[in-house]
């Protein structure tokens, strides 16, 4: 068995989640070099794999001025800062494993794209949730034809009221232009998932939506700058980051992020608190991305699908898939397949997940077993999320941002052809 040397660029949260699988999988992966400016996190990668200390370095460019020493490079860094890594990693002939979005803007999405082609490079682009055992599922009943031709979907990505509160409002993926928009940030996974679903090319796309309520106008009454500074409403208030990021021990994903931090103390969180957005009133925050939205999709064939994006919920994917011959009704949270057949008029139930699985309903696992996978030439470029596939889905993020912006309906074909070079 082939052992593939792995880098990674930017050793956060998910440069952790990949390279912690890889650890357990010694005979496929050995991660051989990190880089990542902050110092817990770097040395958290280091001590796990052991790395020397000429490669684990505080800046990505550290580890591209060199000549190739790996096969992979794990592109994990922010949204805006996947596009030079990506570009120069490719350039000195590394494979990518490359976290979504491939990057903010079309063209630079197309880009990346053309510079895997030039240099003859395989990225796969971390869209997990089709690697999780419930959407596989789906897409080999569906393919299976047991409820017939799909006719059309409506799906419903709840992202969960205190999921926003944390990422799309205080957190890192609040601004557009600090990061990206929500739908491309948080949904572009859905817009994947609806158009390999969907096995068809989305023709026209519209959508509406906007930042309704976690605006400065609904702050309540002599609510302070921060939480910490004696909120009135601190025993009501849902999003007190008092209560979210200190007094909850538990959630070690919040304090994690707050603090850029592995294992931080109360003194840590205290201190982002003070000093960082994730102590901002929720109302007072600089955000600018939508809190809902909806898009429509018409495809080739003719099916189409109803897609909402809501913070306003308790958090989870839901979604009706209807056929010629059943319905399908999926709770992915829920780990539950519900099909009607026409031709019985019964439901049958299918559950998929045995014991407990990694994030991402074992999304995150599964990604990294295909890549192996993909990279060794078991899977091919159509069984996986690569480059090509995520980029024309990201295409149809970027047509719905523009149908939203215009309250247009936009022919995505011409859309995409301006893109290409
Ligand atoms: N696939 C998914 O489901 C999923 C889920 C969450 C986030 N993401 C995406 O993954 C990416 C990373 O998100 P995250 O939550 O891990 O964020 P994070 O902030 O925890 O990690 C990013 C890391 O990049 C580091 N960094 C900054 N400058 C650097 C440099 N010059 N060189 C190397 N490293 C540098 C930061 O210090 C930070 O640790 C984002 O693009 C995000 O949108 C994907």
């Amino acid at each position: 068995m082939k052992q593939l040397k792995v880098i990674v660029l930017g050793g956060g949260q998910r440069g952790q989640i990949y390279t912690n699988v890889m650890a357990t999988l010694p005979e496929q992966f050995s991660v051989v070099g990190v880089a990542e400016p902050g110092e817990a996190n770097r040395e958290y990668i280091r001590q796990k794999h052991n790395i020397p200390a000429e490669n684990c370095v505080t800046s990505w460019e550290q580890l591209l001025n060199r000549p190739r020493f790996a096969d992979v490079a794990i592109i994990s860094t922010q949204d805006k800062m996947h596009y030079a890594p990506a570009m120069k990693a490719l350039e000195l002939g590394y494979d990518l494993l490359l976290e979504k979005p491939v990057a903010p803007t079309a063209q630079e999405c197309m880009d990346i794209w053309q510079q895997a082609q030039r240099y003859g490079r395989k990225v796969m682009v971390c869209h997990v949730l089709r690697y999780t055992s419930f959407y596989s599922k789906v897409k080999e009943l569906l393919a299976s034809g047991v409820i017939g031709d799909v006719m059309n979907i409506t799906h419903t990505e709840g992202v969960g009221n205190l999921h926003q509160s944390h990422s799309f409002v205080r957190g890192n993926w609040g601004n557009e232009g600090r990061s990206a928009c929500m739908l491309l940030a948080k949904s572009c996974h859905d817009l994947d998932l609806l158009q390999w679903l969907m096995n068809d090319d989305c023709d026209h796309v519209h959508s509406f939506g906007s930042l309704r309520y976690f605006r400065s106008e609904n702050a309540p009454e002599g609510a302070p700058e921060r939480c910490i500074q004696g909120c009135p409403h601190a025993d009501t208030c849902y999003y007190n980051a008092v209560k979210l990021y200190l007094e909850d021990q538990k959630n070690l994903w919040f304090r994690g992020a707050a603090t850029g931090m592995v294992e931080p103390s109360d003194e840590d969180v205290r201190h982002a608190l003070e000093n960082t957005q994730y102590g901002k009133c929720v109302y007072k925050c600089d955000n600018d991305v939508v809190d809902h939205q909806v898009v429509n999709l018409e495809f080739a064939k003719g099916g189409t699908v109803s897609f909402t994006m809501s913070a306003f919920n308790k958090g989870g994917r839901k979604s009706n898939i209807m056929g010629t011959r059943g319905e399908m009704f999926l709770d992915f949270e829920g780990d539950e397949i519900k099909i009607f057949h026409f031709d019985t008029r019964q439901f049958e139930i299918i559950h998929t997940r045995t014991g407990a699985v990694s994030g991402h309903g074992g999304g995150d696992d599964g990604i990294v077993r295909a890549l192996y996978d993909y990279l060794t030439g078991v899977k091919t470029a159509d069984e996986v999320s690569e480059i090509g596939i995520s980029c024309r889905n990201h295409l149809l993020v970027f047509a719905a941002e523009q149908a939203r912006h215009e309250k247009s309906v936009v022919d995505t074909k011409t859309f995409q052809q301006s893109f290409v070079r």
